[in-house]
């Protein structure tokens, strides 16, 4: 069994686009040494994260981040146990979504996937579209 957590909250007003790009790719990369999957969407303002990996690592990790003053407004839309990750074979099983055709891109991986919670998540995803 997995957990998976996904929420989605406001970016700080302060936040500048480097501050941006450096917390992309700290996330990315600790990320990756930690064997969490997942996605961080940021489009016009919203953060959206989907994170992926084991129970215990995932809940203090989604404690920090919650403390994180770089977004607010915090809300958990899905926090519960998986049998699959469904981000394991997508960009090495992290990435950052901040393009539409990103998010495209994504769409399409989703729709092809055979997990049972792949459509869930697509319709999560589906407001950043429009
Ligand atoms: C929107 C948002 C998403 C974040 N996502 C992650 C994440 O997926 N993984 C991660 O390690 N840190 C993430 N962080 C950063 C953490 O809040 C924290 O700064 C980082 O884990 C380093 O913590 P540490 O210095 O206490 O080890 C995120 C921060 C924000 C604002």
């Amino acid at each position: 069994m997995i957990y998976t957590i996904c929420y989605v909250s406001s970016a700080s007003h302060t936040i500048q686009e480097d501050e941006l790009n450096s917390l992309f790719e700290s996330t990315k990369t600790l990320n990756h040494l930690n064997s969490i999957t997942g996605i961080l969407l940021y489009l016009e303002g919203n953060f959206l994260q989907i994170l992926e990996g084991e129970e215990r690592q995932l809940k203090s990790l989604m404690e920090k981040i919650e403390m994180d003053d770089r977004h607010h407004n915090i809300i958990i839309i899905l926090n519960k146990k998986n049998k699959v990750r469904i981000f394991k074979e997508y960009n090495s099983g992290f990435s950052i979504i901040k393009s539409k055709s990103n998010l495209a891109d994504l769409k399409t991986y989703l729709y092809q996937n055979n997990s049972p919670y792949a459509k869930p998540v697509s319709r999560i995803i589906e407001p950043f579209l429009l």
